[in-house]
This record gives C-alpha cells, structure tokens and sequence, in this order.
C-alpha cells in the first residue's frame, strides 16, 4: 500500500514536469523576438524595414496602411492566425512565394511555441 502511494506520487510529479516542459514560455519567447526587432515594432502605426506587427492576430496580410508590401504578399489571401504564423515563420518564402521579408525561418518548434506565446501578448 505504501509502496503504492510513492508509485503514484512519483508518476504525478513525472507528469507534472512533462506538462511544465512542453508549456510555451513568453519570456523566452521574447529573446527569439531578438530576430525579428531589426524589422518589426510593435507599436501601433510604427513600421520598420518591416510593417508594424501590432494587432497583428486576426489582420488580413498585407493591412498595414502606408506599408510598402510585396505583390505576393497582397496577393497571398492569408489572416493572421497562430497557424498561418507558424507556417509563414517557419519558411516565409515557402509559405509566401515572393515575399520581401528576408528571414530564414525558425526551424526549432520550442522556439517557435514561445515566440508565439510571446507574440500573442504583445502585439495586443
Ligand atoms: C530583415 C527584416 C525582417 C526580419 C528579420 C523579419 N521580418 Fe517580418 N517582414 C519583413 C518585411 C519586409 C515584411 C513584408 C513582406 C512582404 O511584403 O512580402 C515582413 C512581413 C511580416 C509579416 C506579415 C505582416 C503583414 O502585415 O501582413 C509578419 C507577421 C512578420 N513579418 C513577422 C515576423 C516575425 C515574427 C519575425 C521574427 C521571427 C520577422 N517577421 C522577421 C521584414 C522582416
């Protein structure tokens, strides 16, 4: 019976750790934030080499009002969502032929896990 009640108390601990582990991290999100700063705030209406990414969950692409954009990414018909984020920063030129934005894409999913958590708040 002892036995038994340590069994499970290790098991939960062991589940618990794995729950923590593959949680997203905002504030190791903000570190992978590092690449895109050069060419993205995240103040409203403040464009760089890159648009504004403020608000930018649930924007249709290429919505930033004064922002040169490529034709493929005006012609692209994406929205913003976490999984068309994903998808455009894991190869932005596979997702968008064409597009301008010269980034390689982030290839590791724990990176990309925070950098969306990260994105999420705050692009609000
Ligand atoms: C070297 C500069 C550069 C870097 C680094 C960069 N971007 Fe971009 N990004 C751009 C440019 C330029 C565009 C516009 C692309 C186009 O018109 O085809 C863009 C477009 C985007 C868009 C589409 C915005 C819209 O209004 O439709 C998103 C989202 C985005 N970038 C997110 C990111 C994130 C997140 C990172 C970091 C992981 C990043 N970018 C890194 C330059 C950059």
């Amino acid at each position: 019976m002892k036995k038994l009640t340590i069994l499970a108390a290790v098991f939960a601990a062991l589940a618990l750790s794995a729950g923590n582990a593959s949680a997203a991290d905002a504030a190791k999100g903000k570190k992978v934030y590092n690449k895109c700063k050069a060419c993205h705030a995240l103040k409203a209406g403040k464009n760089k080499v890159g648009p504004t990414l403020h608000g930018v969950f649930g924007r249709k692409a290429a919505a930033v009002p004064g922002f040169k954009y490529s034709k493929a990414m005006k012609a692209s018909g994406v929205t913003w969502d976490e999984e068309s984020l994903r998808a455009y920063l894991k190869k932005p030129r596979k997702f968008i032929k064409g597009t301008r934005m010269a980034f390689a894409g982030i290839k590791k999913k724990k990176q990309m896990d925070n950098l969306i958590a990260y994105l999420k708040e705050a692009t609000k």
